[in-house]
């Protein structure tokens, strides 16, 4: 074991017993260099943060410029900065119409309370609606709505009222009423074990939404940037959200979150009493500099297409390997999911997936799944490498798994 890795298990705080632990020296494109001599494949872009991969070239540079210009000068929304409004002003060009307002924040939780906050002022209600198997975050509202109560259980009693119902079913959304400020929704949940809904269900919550007078929040922390194969995940269920909140590739690989909709909803926050909502670092320079240059090669290098085809491809292929312990392969654009009938293969093959120097990992709320999120940028011979390390790893878990039976 290296001394750094000793320092890091002494000294920074664990979120498990045991963490992957690679010791990454430097990253670049879907490669990740390891202290232990070896070079990893990087098939989850960091959990969705590394569209374009470690060390895009246009992202570098806007870093510099940045950085040689100014990092932090005042708290958010007092200072006129380039970069910050540049990059508001392209999310609303991209954004549906009428979303035209951006409040920024340092990460995804913190733009779920943003967003629940802005719910709660503009309707006067107190209630929300969240999914079983949904994740939207750690801080106190947004493990309110998670969609697991394991996770929510040990921290209660939480913000509320939260009120969960069954994902994808549309038969259980009269139960959206009145009192519910917001319901918040993954339009492709991915912690949940990439589970993707039908456009029906999407467009009868849209319309319930509407009718009762409830704000429908898309969370596309995950989803956002062209990851789904459209730059928005909310474009493959013609629904409209009252807000989208975006975190993760929105940064370009530095911390960035935002919650973005009409001029109504948002502004809220800046009256009665102004300053009501406020932050020091959301929309830092260096992070919104990142992000618009991480978008504009996302959008003028059609990277979303990219993700569709390259996605449907590796789905297929996983499918194509015709594995019995696999009970499922779902896939939407670069966000694939592999369901296994049991969950101790599927962490079986995640370890020896890792062995054979590919990262893959589980997913939070459904234990049986692996997820694969590799950077929208993925090489073909990337993905034949990831197949082949997937394959091998297939192999000898099945044989373990075996030897213990
Ligand atoms: C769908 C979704 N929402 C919210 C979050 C929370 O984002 P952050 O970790 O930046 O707070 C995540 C993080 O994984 C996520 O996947």
């Amino acid at each position: 074991m290296t001394e750094r890795r000793l320092e890091f298990l002494r000294h920074v705080a664990q979120t498990s017993d045991a963490p992957i632990g690679l010791e990454v020296l430097d990253a670049r494109g879907a490669w990740l260099r390891c202290a232990d001599g070896r070079n990893y494949l990087d098939f989850i872009a960091g959990i969705g943060v590394s569209a374009l991969g470690h060390g895009h070239p246009a992202v570098l540079r806007a870093l510099e410029e940045q950085a040689r210009r100014h990092l932090h000068v005042m708290v958010y929304g007092e200072y006129v900065l380039d970069a910050q409004v540049r990059l508001a002003r392209r999310l609303a060009e991209l954004l549906p119409a009428g979303i035209e307002r951006v409040y920024f924040t340092n990460s995804g939780t913190e733009a779920i309370e943003g967003a629940l906050k802005a719910a709660r002022k503009l309707t006067g209600r107190a209630g929300f609606v969240a999914f079983d198997g949904a994740y939207h975050g750690d801080t106190m509202a947004a493990l309110a709505l998670s969609g697991n109560p394991a996770f929510r259980a040990p921290f209660e009693p939480l913000p509320g009222p939260v009120r969960h119902l069954p994902y994808g079913e549309a038969g259980a959304l009269d139960a959206i009423d009145s009192e519910v400020a917001a319901v918040v929704i993954e339009p492709v949940q991915a912690e949940g074990g990439v589970r993707i809904p039908d456009a029906a269900f999407m467009r009868a919550l849209g319309e319930r939404c509407g009718r009762v007078g409830a704000l429908l929040i898309f969370d596309e922390v995950l989803t956002g940037l062209g990851r789904t194969g459209r730059l928005f995940a909310l474009e493959h269920f013609g629904v409209v959200p009252d807000i989208v909140v975006l975190a993760k590739a929105l940064g370009g690989g530095l911390p960035l979150g935002a919650f973005c909709g009409r001029d109504e909803i948002i502004s809220a926050l800046a009256h009665d009493p102004p300053l009501g909502h406020i932050t020091t670092f959301g929309g830092h320079p260096l992070s919104c500099a990142t992000g618009l240059a991480s978008l504009e090669v996302i959008v003028s290098e059609r990277l979303a297409e990219r993700a569709a085809q390259t996605g449907r491809e590796l789905a297929e292929r996983i499918r194509g390997l015709g594995v019995p312990e696999i009970a499922e392969v779902r896939g939407i654009g670069l966000l694939v999911g592999i369901e296994f009938h049991d969950a101790t293969f599927a962490h079986r093959f995640v370890a020896e997936t890792l062995a054979n120097r590919v990262v893959v990992n589980w997913t939070l709320n459904a234990d049986r799944v692996v997820r694969l999120a590799p950077p929208l940028t993925l090489e073909h011979a990337d993905m034949e490498f990831a197949l082949d390390a997937m394959g091998r790893a297939l192999a000898t878990a099945r044989e373990s798994v075996k030897d213990r039976g």
